[in-house]
This record gives structure tokens, C-alpha cells and sequence, in this order.
């Protein structure tokens, strides 16, 4: 990827014109949200809460696979990430990149260990020793029930070995390729539904970087080969990662080429905070959101000009904040990115018709919410507004309007408070995720419920603490998620956002 510069177009703020009224309640409140069941965007699919893990630095290695240390089990799994990563609630993990993917070639990671070749990996200057590969990445997701997501290398990769790696997984037997996997002693097929074709195959850091025409074609006849295997595969176009570069134009030509054989097209986005302008950091997320909206158009443009039948969706399948340089992405999280994280996960969910699966780049230790040590896990602080969406935010998405001070940025009016919604129909509750961007000050809101009333207890998952730069370590953890609760009856519930914070509110809604 490159990194996003934080430099806000006119773009931006037609998305956000609703948002930016100065027009404040009269009871004393100083924000209105107004929820309405009936006005819904889309279910929210479950795979957007995601996650990702890349042969790169300590994800893998000491990471997802420690075999020898204490805290690994018998198949070299360490066990607290494991648990971590089903705290997490991840319902899909992309494998095995990334940039390394384009230089990756699966045959290397099967079979007997000892026989599997040592690589170097030019994405990441590093020694690939194989000892993790594709079936090892198969039992890690059964112990985790998680599903997995395989991106397939089109930097160097050729399309037979795209196709050879369905068959290898989804193949029952009697074929070249499924017998060598039950002859590595896994009968039953992987049966491994989702496949990227290729990585930021926009960008010009990736090994085999290609222009839109040349992947579209290249991909295209890769998805016929690999779909020709196993038609109930589901593939991801690989959509725009370089915002300096002419990303539209990117996606708009190779979803031209793709346009009936992909399911969902990628985008990624990565943000940071490199000014140390902490309302410019809180605005990061709009690029994200526009990405998205027009991804949207063009999806629409191209499926008009196709005969398909099913919807093509959008797979935000890397995105989180990145900007300090550590070594080894080993990227220390404070407050402030946890706000960010959250409005990654409102923009998601506000845009739920279109955006079906998110890809939380990476898992453990690089980039990610949780960091390994020799003797343990600890969480990060962007584990815990991810933590909040993934097991509470579900059911069908609501438009939601806000009604909220503003603050200047650029051309732009940006909210205090960034809010999405949703409604569970099944535990009949109205779930409310809200932002406060605000450094200093609470938020005093009213949440009017315009299709009936708030009945019982509201549960409130808030991640907030003192500063915006404190950060959890190993023995310190001043940022977490805690827990309140309210009694709600009628059609509003009042709360007061704490300054920078997340606040995750479950409200019980009166049977109709
Ligand atoms: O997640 C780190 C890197 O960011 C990935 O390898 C690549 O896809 C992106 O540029």
C-alpha cells in the first residue's frame, strides 16, 4: 500500500452535507440521533468483521504458529491467540498476504515439513521457510471457526497454479491435486469458498505490478480456470489501494473485465496520524467512506452493462491506521486510533447494502490488535472497538440521521459525532455505535427511537480513557472496553458521550 496522505478533497463533503446542520435540540440536549427501523440500508453481513494475517514479520511465525513455546499447542498454535482471535469474533481471515502473496507459491507449503524449500521474499526482504502453509492455515481456521480467505498470487504467479490450489482444496478426490492432499493426510476436502485474485495489483510496489488492462485480462482468465474447478468459489477483483495513483479509473476498468465473474472487488485504505493533528486524524475516515460510495457507482455502471444476476459487493479487506514505521510493522496503538477503528466500522456499517466483508489488516503483531510476547497476549486498543462491532453490531443496518456540532476541515464540516446504527430484529434491539470526536468535551445526545419506544435495560460498551495517547503495553491497559447499564422506557434515551470516546449502546425495544 501507500500510505493515504490526509489531505481532504471537495469529494468529501458532499457525503457528509446532512450531517453538518448546526441545528440543535431544544430540551438542553446538544445532539439529536433519530433512529427508524423502517428506513434500512442492508443486512449487515457478518464478514465484516474480519481479519487478516500475512507471512510478514511475527503475524505468522510467532505469532499464529510458535511451535515449541509453552502457550502452543500440540499442533504449534498458540493458544492465546486463538482466544483472542475468537474474542474477536473473526468470521473470515484472509491468508497469506498481502504484498507476500505475489511472490508466494503455495506448492512450497505442503507435504512433509522437512522437505519444504526455503524462499526469500522479496516483498518483505525476508526468509520464507514454509513451514506454515495451506494446511496448516486450514486446521488453524477449524480451531479458531473461522472461515477461511485465500488470495491467489497473479504478481508471479501463473494461472495454472491459481487453478491447481483450488483443485488441491476443494477437489473430493481422483484428480492429481486432491490425491496429494489426502495423501498429506486431509481426506476431506478444505472446501475454501472465498478467493482474491491477486493483491494491490494496482500499486507499483507490488512484485508484478500490471496495468488495468493487462490485470483485468490476466485476472479474468484466471477466474474462468479456477471458477471452472469448483463454481461455488466466490472471487475478489483486486480494487483500489493507491489513492495517489488514478484509483477510479483502476476500478472502473477492471471491473469492465470482471464485471460477471468476480463476487465482491477490494479496496484498502490505511490511515495515520503523521501531522500529529488530532481533528485531522478524526476526519481520516471519510476518504474510506468515499472510496466506497463511488466503488459503489462503478459497480452499478459495470453490472448495467452485464447480464448477471447477483449483486457485486465491495470486500474492504485491508484497512486499519499505519503511519509510524515500526519495525517489522509492529505498530504501537494508542486512543486515538481506536476512534479511528470504530469509524472504519461505522462507515462499514452505514454502507452495509454494498460493503460485505472488511479485512482488519493484520491479526496479531503486525498492524494488529493484539501483540505476542514469549510469556503472553496483551490487547491493543484498537482490539476493543473491533471486539464491540463484531459481537454486538448485527441484523439490518439503518439510515441514521445525526444532528451534531460541527468543526471546520478544510472545505468540510466534519460531526463531532460520527454514529451508525442497526436493528436486530431477532433479540429486538436497536444497537447505536457513536464516536465522539470531540477532544475535550461530552456530547450530551438525545437517541429519539422514531418507530416505537426504548423498553428495559440498554447495555453500553464504552472505550475511553484519559488521554488520547495513552496506549495498553504488556503491564499497562489504560484502555478497554467497560460496561453500563441503563434503564430506557419511552422514545428517547439521553447519554452523554464522554470526550473521545466509542460507545457501543444495545437498546431493548418494546414489542410491538
Ligand atoms: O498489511 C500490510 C501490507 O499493506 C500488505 O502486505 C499490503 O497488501 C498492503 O500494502
Amino acid at each position: 500500500m501507500k500510505i493515504q496522505g490526509i489531505k481532504w478533497v471537495a469529494l468529501a463533503t458532499a457525503a457528509f452535507s446532512l450531517l453538518s446542520s448546526q441545528v440543535l435540540t431544544a430540551q438542553g440536549a446538544d445532539a439529536r440521533i433519530k433512529i427508524d427501523t423502517d428506513r434500512q440500508v442492508g443486512e449487515i453481513s457478518p464478514l465484516i468483521y474480519g481479519n487478516f494475517t500475512e507471512h510478514l514479520g511475527r503475524c505468522i511465525y510467532g505469532g499464529l504458529y510458535e511451535p515449541g513455546s509453552q502457550l502452543a499447542d500440540e499442533q504449534g498454535f498458540r493458544k492465546d491467540v486463538i482466544e483472542g482471535t475468537q474474542k474477536l469474533n473473526a468470521t473470515i481471515v484472509r491468508w497469506p498476504g498481502g504484498n507476500f502473496v505475489s511472490g508466494y507459491h503455495w506448492e512450497d507449503g505442503i507435504g512433509p515439513k522437512d522437505k519444504r524449500p526455503t524462499r526469500i521474499d522479496l516483498a518483505w526482504g525476508a526468509r520464507e521457510s514454509n513451514q506454515f502453509g495451506t494446511d496448516e492455515f486450514i486446521q488453524w481456521c477449524r480451531k479458531v471457526n473461522t472461515q477461511p480467505y485465500f488470495c491467489v498470487n497473479l504478481g508471479t504467479g501463473s494461472m495454472d497454479e491459481a487453478r491447481n490450489w483450488v483443485e488441491y482444496c476443494n477437489v473430493e478426490k481422483g484428480t492429481y491435486y486432491s490425491d496429494l492432499r489426502r495423501q498429506n493426510g486431509f481426506e476431506k476436502p478444505h472446501k475454501v469458498i472465498y478467493w482474491g485474485l491477486g493483491n494491490e495489483m494496482d500499486g507499483n510496489w507490488q512484485m508484478g505490478h500490471k496495468n488495468a488492462d493487462d490485470y483485468g485480462k490476466y485476472a479474468l482468465e484466471t477466474a474462468k480456470l479456477m471458477k471452472w474447478i469448483d463454481r461455488d468459489i466466490k472471487l475478489i477483483a483486486s480494487g483500489s489501494s493507491d489513492y495517489g495513483g488514478n484509483w477510479i479509473e483502476w476500478n472502473r476498468t477492471i471491473l469492465s473485465y470482471l464485471k460477471d465473474h468476480v463476487d465482491y472487488i477490494s479496496v484498502h485504505n490505511y490511515v495515520g496520524n503523521r501531522s500529529n493533528n488530532y481533528y485531522e486524524f478524526m476526519g481520516s475516515t471519510r476518504h474510506a467512506e468515499n472510496v466506497i460510495n463511488i466503488t459503489r457507482g462503478l459497480i452499478k455502471e459495470a453490472t448495467t452493462k452485464s447480464n448477471r444476476r447477483t449483486p457485486i459487493y465491495i470486500a474492504f479487506d485491508e484497512y486499519n491506521v499505519w503511519y509510524r514505521g515500526a519495525a517489522a510493522l509492529e505498530e504501537h496503538y494508542n486512543m486515538e486510533d481506536a476512534l479511528v477503528v470504530a469509524m472504519f466500522l461505522n462507515a462499514f456499517v452505514r454502507n452495509a447494502d454494498t460493503v460485505k466483508m472488511a479485512n482488519m489488516a493484520q491479526l496479531v503483531n503486525v498492524i494488529a490488535p493484539m501483540f505476542s510476547t514469549p510469556d503472553g497476549l496483551w490487547y491493543q486498543t484498537i482490539f476493543y472497538p473491533l471486539e464491540a462491532f463484531a459481537n454486538h453490531c448485527k441484523g439490518t443496518a439503518l439510515q441514521t440521521y445525526c444532528d451534531s456540532k460541527t468543526y471546520n476541515l478544510g472545505n468540510a464540516k466534519v460531526p463531532y459525532l460520527d454514529v451508525s446504527s442497526a436493528y436486530d430484529k431477532e433479540n429486538k434491539e436497536i444497537i447505536v455505535n457513536v464516536v465522539n470526536r470531540h477532544k475535550d468535551e461530552a456530547i450530551n445526545t438525545d437517541i429519539l427511537n422514531q418507530s416505537g419506544v426504548f423498553k428495559g435495560t440498554a447495555t453500553l460498551y464504552e472505550v475511553n480513557s484519559k488521554d488520547i495517547k495513552d496506549m495498553n503495553s504488556a503491564t499497562e491497559h489504560p484502555v478497554s472496553t467497560v460496561t453500563k447499564q441503563i434503564d430506557v422506557n419511552g422514545n428517547t434515551l439521553n447519554y452523554s458521550f464522554p470526550a473521545h470516546s466509542f460507545t457501543l449502546i444495545r437498546i431493548p425495544v418494546a414489542e410491538e
